[in-house]
Parts: structure tokens; sequence; C-alpha cells
């Protein structure tokens, strides 16, 4: 069993990937081809953004998106340390300094009640001032952005959305990429929406910051290419990946609609034994990953091996927190400092998520997990 199956979607939509690819090859505009401009509307008319800026990565789109609003040195940037350290990496490569705010038990997303209390403690510090909050949409679900907008709102903090793995995901009829000022994502090959290599886009209804990532994306480039009016990067996404990523769109909601169906399925069979994540009333994930909690990391390794003895692949989303990690020694956290992070790290794990499992696999996968707690108990 495959913890996330490529290969058995690449079959089932392989000709017309050949073609996109081939099409792309014969036309030769490999940079900023006409592909990726296609791609673009689509994912703004898919997110309901008037704007989509598509990249190089998920983490060049956060990296661009802080670039785009100056932020730097002195400047204070809330997220979570439950996530990939590529949503704090970019604060700190700015120059800024990045606030860790804990996560709620039961959706693993920032809690918003710690969120304002870290505002405030921030403002009595007269070496940083408050810019921005990137929330992180973990696993695929949103994070609650209706507090994040009124805490955003109150503080005049920008809104950036780490809409990475929850593409799909959507709050109402809001979808994951809109749900801030400016949203990102990614489509590493293992997300909801992936792509053949790395790929990222974001999101936006502001226009003078749509024209600024434009041109941050392609070297700061003014009104020719050899006007140059900024510091950018090259961030841009390759033709080929977008011919790719439009083939994927076409599929993108039954594929969608499956993993909805396997969470469900999990969720019934494992949430007498296990915590599984809370999806709030009026909320959907993308379920980039299906993940559960132990009761500790004894049970947790003991469920992992015995899913491993019968060939089933898991994985842990996110060993360490990132307050604890040596790249942010500089920050000067410690141990206790996030303690819903600190134990939902040392208890969670990752089931295999993709839309091609069988009935079949989830009994089994499940059968194993619930025979580990009467071991347990
Ligand atoms: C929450 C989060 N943010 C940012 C990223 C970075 O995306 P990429 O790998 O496309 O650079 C990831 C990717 O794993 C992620 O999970």
């Amino acid at each position: 069993m495959k913890f996330i199956d490529l290969q058995q979607q690449y079959q089932t939509i392989q000709p017309r990937i050949d073609q996109a690819i081939q099409k792309v090859i014969n036309h030769g505009q490999y940079i900023l081809g006409p592909e990726v401009f296609k791609l673009e509307a689509e994912l703004a008319s898919y997110s309901g953004t008037k704007y989509c800026v598509s990249c190089s990565s998920g983490t060049d789109a956060l990296l661009m998106s802080l670039m785009a609003k100056k932020i730097g040195p002195g400047d204070a940037v809330f997220t979570t340390p439950f996530t990939f350290i590529a949503t704090a990496e970019v604060i700190q490569l700015l120059g800024a300094t990045p606030v860790f705010v804990d996560i709620r038990d039961d959706t693993f997303n920032i809690d918003t009640s710690k969120l304002e209390i870290a505002i405030h403690k921030c403002q009595s510090n007269a070496e940083l001032i408050p810019k921005a909050i990137i929330p992180v949409d973990i696993f695929g679900l949103p994070a609650d952005y209706e507090m994040i907008e009124k805490i955003g709102n109150k503080f005049d903090l920008c809104i950036i959305e780490d809409a990475a793995q929850s593409f799909g995901g959507k709050i109402k009829n809001r979808k994951a990429g809109s749900l801030g000022d400016i949203g990102t994502t990614s489509f590493f090959p293992a997300k909801p929406l992936g792509c053949y290599g790395d790929g990222g886009a974001i999101f936006t209804n502001d226009q003078e910051i749509s024209e600024i990532l434009i041109s941050i994306r392609n070297h700061g480039q003014g009104k020719s290419k050899y006007n140059n009016i900024r510091i950018g990067i090259n961030g841009r996404l390759d033709t080929i990946q977008a011919a790719i990523l439009l083939e994927k769109m076409k599929i993108f909601p039954e594929e969608l609609h499956l993993r909805n169906a396997i969470a469900k399925k999990y969720t019934n069979n494992l949430n007498q034994y296990f915590t599984c994540q809370h999806v709030p009333d009026g909320y959907e994930s993308a379920w980039a990953q299906f993940s559960i909690l132990a009761l500790n990391s004894k049970e947790r390794s003991i469920c992992m091996k015995k899913l491993k003895d019968s060939g089933i692949p898991t994985a842990i989303y996110y060993p360490k927190p990132l307050h604890l990690q040596e790249a942010f020694c500089n920050l000067d956290y410690a141990l206790g400092d996030f303690p819903v992070s600190e134990s939902i790290s040392q208890r969670i794990f990752s089931l295999p998520m993709h839309p091609y499992l069988t009935d079949d696999n989830i009994n089994k996968i499940c059968e194993i997990l619930i025979s580990c707690k009467e071991i347990v108990e």
C-alpha cells in the first residue's frame, strides 16, 4: 500500500498528461508560456479571488508575499510552531521575527485566544512591530479566519494564509487561498493538487499586490525585461508544470470528493479509539493528510510498527515543533513554551491518504489500529 499513490493517478490520466507535456515541448515557450497564464485564470476562478500569480513553490509563494508587504528586520510575524519549517523559515530569511502562537488541541490550527495575547505581549516589546499573521491550514483544514480577521483588523495586521496543504478546502463558500489578504499554496507532488516538480501560487484581490508579485517573481522586473525596479527572485512556475496542473485540475473536484469520503470512513471507524482532527461546522478540509492522535508516544510507536509490519506506511507530521528546532534557537524559546504543539508532536501520526485508497485498504488499516488499542489497554 502507498502513503500517497501518484502512480495510480498518473495511470488514470496518462494520455492527457503526456499530450500536454508534448504540446509544451513542441511550442517551446518553456518559461511563462501560455499554459502558465491559462492556469492562473483557472486557479483564480476556482478560488474566487481576482488575481492569481503562479510561482516556483509554496515556500517562494510565502517569501514573495512577505517581500510584497515589505516585511523585514524589526517586524513581527505571528504563526504556529506546528507546521512545516517553510512557514517560519521565510520570515527569518527576510530578517523579520517569527512569533509563535500555540495551536488548538482539536483542529491543530492556531489558537486565536492565544494570538491576541501574543500580539499584546509583542506590542510591549520596543524592538518589534507586529506586521502580519500567517495562519496555517494544517493538513488541509482552514484555520478560524472569522476570528483571525477580527484580530487582524483590530491590530492592523496583514493576513497571509498558508494554504500550502489546503487548496480545495473551504469555509462555507469561501475557498482556501482566498481566506486572508493574500493566500499561498503549494503544488509539491504530494499536495492535494500537485505537479511533477515544485510549484506554487499566490491569491489576492488586491491589484497592486498582484502587480508587485508579478514583478518580484521575475527579478523585480519593471515595464520591460532589463528594467529592474526592485529586488526580486527567480520565482516562476515552469510551463510544463502549468500544463500538468491544467490536466490535474480537471480531475481535482472528483479527487477532492474521494478524499472527503475516505476521511469520513476513517473518522467513523476510528474516532471511538483515537482523536481525529476536528472539522468545525461549515468547514471542509482538502485532507492533504489524515492524522490521528495516540494517547502517548509509546502507543504511537506500537501503532506505527504494527501497520509497518503489515506493509502499511505512516508518517509523523511534525515530530518536533519549530520553536524547538535548532534553526530557530536565536528566538530563545524553550521546552514548555507551547504545550499543545509539544504534546501533539509526541502523539500524532498520519495514515495513507489519497483518492485511490479502497474500502479494503481503509478497513485493514482501521482493524490493525483498533487491535493496537486492545494491546495497549
Ligand atoms: C504548511 C506548509 N507551508 C509551506 C510549504 C512549502 O511548500 P513547498 O514545498 O512547495 O515549497 C509546505 C510544503 O510542504 C507546507 O506544508
